[in-house]
C-alpha cells in the first residue's frame, strides 16, 4: 500500500534559522499517528511545511505518492489535506457558522455546504445551538471544535492537527477525542501534533518524536510507553 503521506529527509528554514534538519516519517491510509516533542522542536514547522507554507531546503513531501513540497496550500487543500493550526486561528467576531463555511472555499465543498455543515454538527452538535454566535464569545474547547469543524469542511483525507487540546478543559478534551475518534471511523487520516503526551497516545496508534528540527524516534503507542528514554522524557511532564 502507498503511505498518503511520506516525508523523506525534510529540511526547512525559517526566517534564515533552520527550524527542521532532518524529518522522515510516514502516515498509511486511515492511521492515526502523532508527532510529539518539546517547545521549539520542529512540529508546526512539519504541519506546516505539509500543507505548503514553507517550501523546504530540501527533502520530499508525498502525498498518496505525488510530490506536494513545492504546492501552495490552496493546491495541497485541494488534493485533500486541511490543517487545524495551532492557537485556532478563528474570525472571533465572526459567527460560528461563517467560520465553518470559510473551511469550504473550494468548488466542490462549496456546493456540498449544507451537507457539510450537517456533518459537522452531528460531530459537535454544541456548534449547531451556537451557529449564530460570535466564534470569539465560545470557550477555548469550543472554539477548537470550530476550528476542527472549519478543516472538516473542505472534505479532507489527511487531517493535521496542532495541538487541538492546548486551552481546552478536561472535560472538553474527552468531546474532542470522541469526535476525533469519529472522524477517524468515518475513513480520514489522522496527524496529530500535542504536547499532551497521555492523551496524544491514548488516540494514536503509533507516533514519532522530534528533537531539535529531527525525527528520533518511532514506534506504537506501546512501544513508547515502554521506551525508557522516551518514558523518562515525556511521561510525568504533563
Ligand atoms: N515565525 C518564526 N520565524 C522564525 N523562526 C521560527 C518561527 N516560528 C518558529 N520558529 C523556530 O522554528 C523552530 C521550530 O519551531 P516550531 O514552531 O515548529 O516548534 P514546535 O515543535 O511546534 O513548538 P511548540 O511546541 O512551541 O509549538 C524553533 O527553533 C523556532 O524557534
Ligand atoms: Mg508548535
Amino acid at each position: 500500500m502507498t503511505p498518503i503521506l511520506e516525508i523523506s529527509n525534510l529540511a526547512v528554514e525559517r526566517g534564515n534559522l533552520r527550524a527542521l534538519w532532518d524529518v522522515t516519517m510516514h502516515v498509511m491510509p486511515g492511521e492515526r499517528v502523532g508527532l510529539l516533542g518539546a517547545n521549539g522542536a520542529g512540529k508546526s514547522t512539519t504541519l506546516g511545511a505539509i500543507i505548503g507554507l514553507y517550501p523546504p531546503l530540501s527533502g520530499q513531501i508525498k502525498f498518496d505518492g505525488q510530490p506536494i513540497e513545492r504546492q501552495p496550500p490552496s493546491a495541497n487543500v485541494a488534493r485533500g489535506i486541511a490543517l487545524v493550526p495551532e492557537g485556532r486561528r478563528l474570525f472571533p467576531e465572526m459567527t460560528v457558522r461563517e467560520n465553518l463555511e470559510m473551511g469550504a472555499y473550494l468548488p466542490e465543498p462549496r456546493a456540498a455546504l449544507a451537507a457539510g455543515l450537517n456533518d459537522v454538527f452531528a460531530l459537535f452538535p454544541v456548534l449547531k445551538e451556537k451557529a449564530q454566535q460570535p466564534a470569539g464569545e465560545l470557550s477555548g474547547g469550543q472554539q477548537q471544535m470550530v476550528a476542527i469543524g472549519r478543516a472538516m469542511m473542505s472534505r479532507p483525507r489527511l487531517l493535521l492537527l496542532d495541538e487541538p487540546f492546548l486551552g481546552v478543559a478536561p472535560l472538553l478534551v474527552d468531546e474532542v477525542v470522541k469526535a476525533l475518534r469519529e472522524i477517524s471511523v468515518r475513513g480520514v487520516t489522522v496527524l496529530l501534533v500535542e504536547q499532551n503526551i497521555h492523551r496524544a497516545l491514548d488516540f494514536v496508534e503509533r507516533a514519532y518524536v522530534i528533537e531539535n528540527g529531527r525525527a528520533v524516534l518511532e514506534g506504537s503507542r506501546d512501544a513508547l510507553l515502554n521506551d525508557k528514554s522516551f518514558s523518562s522524557k515525556f511521561l510525568g511532564l504533563d
